[in-house]
């Protein structure tokens, strides 16, 4: 049975809860300061779409000054490919003979960028680039100390840009690196100076590069909760911070960032009062992201929501709270925006309260 989707038009109150709500105004202003600070300090921005997930928001993010987007799948990139957007970066590793066919298609529409951290990813890409007569731009991805993908700064992402820009079939394009577990020192000048740090061994690599006369355009990094710092190292290209689009408890509280406001929320309805101290809302983990970060009661620091099931959100009533009544309705700031709009199929997006659009979000599900 098809469900039927709100008029464009109506008020926030004639819809029916739990929904995925975006503030336009704010979502707006808070693109425009991110695309601000990248323009001010003459740095590309090219926002990561695993937020979202949608291509009619990458598609004003261009518009509001974005060079292109960054994905996280390689079915993200297609979604966003086959709407238009151009200049991607698919910021993970792309690896098995399904998705290599894939890719070969995707190049033929658009000339993405990849990354590599083993000349194995690499060779297989070359291969399938040769045999098809098409050239695809190579990132060599560096681990900045997050212990996940990437290889080591300095000689070693040397010897890995040397074996991509050997193979016909590729262009070495630069490096890349994320700095993910920086984003949560409480220090701020500790936060600065780690950063700094960090960045600096990606801007290093970066310069071994061209000292050993190899090509290296591209240097990519940056997340929202490094933001801040990131927009200020000297050396970098672009920045791949995207969620902070939306802004989210675990930003503001858990990376202490403090530019941008709360764009998203989840619309809930208070379904049950079982004691004074408590409510009960329809949305649980199966309608918002708890896990990273707590979520927020917009506009409400008297009630606090304490426990998420999968379909119930018990909330912690102060006691200027405890009037709240069946049926009344609130807006929850996610814990963590980013897995909370893969839970959604729609985003609702209101200017004040007026519904404005509805954001299928076409790439959710892309997990391959
Ligand atoms: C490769 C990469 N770049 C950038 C980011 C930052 O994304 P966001 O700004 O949405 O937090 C992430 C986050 O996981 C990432 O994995």
């Amino acid at each position: 049975m098809a469900i039927s989707l709100p008029s464009l038009g109506c008020d926030k109150n004639e819809i029916d809860t739990p929904i995925l709500c975006v503030d336009l105004d704010v979502m707006e202003a808070n693109i425009l300061a991110m695309s601000e600070q990248c323009r001010r300090h003459s740095l590309g921005w090219r926002p990561h779409i695993k937020c979202h997930k949608s291509p009619l928001i990458a598609r004003k993010l261009l518009d509001a000054g974005a060079m292109g987007v960054t994905c996280a799948k390689l079915g993200e990139a297609e979604v966003m490919s086959a709407a238009g957007i151009g200049e991607l970066l698919v910021a993970n590793m792309i690896v098995g003979p399904k998705k290599l066919a894939r890719l070969v298609d995707l190049r033929r529409q658009t000339d993405l960028l990849v990354c590599v951290d083993h000349p194995v990813q690499a060779e297989a890409f070359d291969a399938v680039m040769r045999a098809a007569g098409l050239k695809l731009r190579v990132l060599v991805e560096v681990d900045l100390g997050m212990n996940r993908v990437g290889v080591a700064p300095g000689d070693a992402a040397l010897r890995l840009a040397r074996a991509v820009d050997q193979l016909p079939g590729l262009q070495l394009a630069g490096v890349m690196g994320y700095e993910g577990h920086l984003l949560m020192l409480s220090d701020p000048q500790e936060k600065e100076s780690r950063i700094r740090e960090t960045l600096g061994w990606l801007v290093e690599t970066k310069e071994l590069l061209l000292r050993s006369g190899l090509p290296c355009p591209v240097v990519s990094c940056g997340g929202t909760g490094s933001f801040a710092q990131a927009v200020r190292q000297p050396g970098i290209t672009e920045l791949q911070a995207g969620g902070g689009i939306f802004m989210d408890a675990f930003y503001r509280e858990g990376c202490h960032v403090d530019q941008g406001n709360f764009a998203l929320t989840v619309l809930a309805t208070v379904v049950s009062r079982p004691t004074a101290e408590r409510a009960v809302i329809d949305a649980g983990r199966k309608t918002m992201n708890v896990d990273v970060h707590p979520a927020l009661v917009a506009g409400r620091n008297d009630i606090l929501v304490e426990s998420l099931s999968a379909e119930h959100g018990s909330l912690r009533l102060a006691p200027s709270a405890r009037d709240l009544p069946i049926g009344h309705r609130l807006e929850i700031v996610p814990g963590y925006s980013d897995l909370t709009c893969v839970l959604h199929d729609h985003m609702y997006g209101f200017r004040g309260n007026r519904l404005e659009v509805i954001w299928p979000l076409e790439a959710r599900g892309r997990l391959q």
